[in-house]
């Protein structure tokens, strides 16, 4: 068989034969990312407006020390910095669980990184040490933060099963149905959508075996993180703006510039 020699062509940085408007999907992913990081960092320093009623913010759950309906530890103490709001303590864990996906790698990777900006593009450096060098072999840490992230799947469930009940003027509390139940409901919906579909629990619940003959359990488990994991970039984006949108409703309804109707 004839072999062809075909040279391989270095462009410069932004160089291609492209035609296409291949920077408009990278423009949005640094746009919305930004958007995002900056309201998370300002909400997250809040300290104040994250609960509403029987909601609580997902920015700021499980809440260790604050408002003492949702604390698990009771109020702030007095010796703990005012600087230091109680969102700050547990966000690390799921912003290191995005941090470390594999889908956002290759998102960030392109639209922060330019690495390369899009397929054909020329990229703005020669030499690519990969994911085996430090520092980014410290994405290897994802499958453990896929772990914390489980955690706090069944704290944000809790949180949905909190807002389903409502105090009564008798001082009881009675099952209602509010447009924030529904806000958390869907926020934690998207967010199992994006966790359980990761690449890394799929791996662990079945692909790491050679066979799943015979073991039943397992192979739903895989398939059902499998179905998932084939639109996991949907789930990624869909559940960002989720989470985002659940703390802005909690804090608009808290300050008083939304009202939270209820259907019963
Ligand atoms: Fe995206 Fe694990 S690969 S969450």
């Amino acid at each position: 068989m004839a072999h062809a020699q075909l040279p391989v062509v270095q462009r410069g940085f932004g160089r291609t034969m492209r035609r296409d408007a291949w920077w408009v999907q990278p423009a949005i992913v640094v746009l919305i990312l930004t958007s995002f990081i900056v309201y998370a960092q300002w909400a997250a320093l809040q300290g104040d407006h994250y609960a509403f009623g029987n909601y609580l913010s997902p920015f700021y759950s499980p809440l260790l020390v604050g408002d003492p309906a949702f604390s698990w530890f009771g109020a702030r103490p007095d010796w703990w910095p005012a600087w230091i709001s109680p969102a700050l303590i547990i966000l690390p864990f799921p912003a290191l669980f995005r941090l470390t996906c594999y889908y956002y790698r290759g998102a960030y990777y392109r639209s922060f990184w330019a690495d390369p900006p899009s397929c054909t593009v020329g990229e703005p450096r020669q030499r690519y040490l990969g994911e085996h060098s430090f520092p980014l072999i410290l994405q290897n840490l994802h499958r453990y933060f896929l772990y914390a992230a489980l955690v706090f799947l069944v704290v944000l469930a809790h949180d949905v099963w909190r807002a389903l009940w409502f105090a009564d003027p008798a001082g009881g509390e009675h099952v209602g149905l509010g447009i924030g139940t529904i806000v958390l409901a869907m926020n934690v919906t998207l967010l199992s959508g994006y966790t359980l579909g990761c690449h890394s629990l799929r791996h662990i619940v079945g692909g790491h075996l050679d066979q799943l003959a015979g073991r039943p359990v397992r192979r739903a488990a895989y398939e059902c993180a499998s179905c998932l994991n084939r639109r996991h970039m949907y789930w990624a984006w869909t559940s960002l703006l989720g989470v985002a949108f659940a703390d802005i409703y909690v804090r608009l309804c808290s300050m008083g510039v939304w009202t939270d109707w209820r259907l019963f």
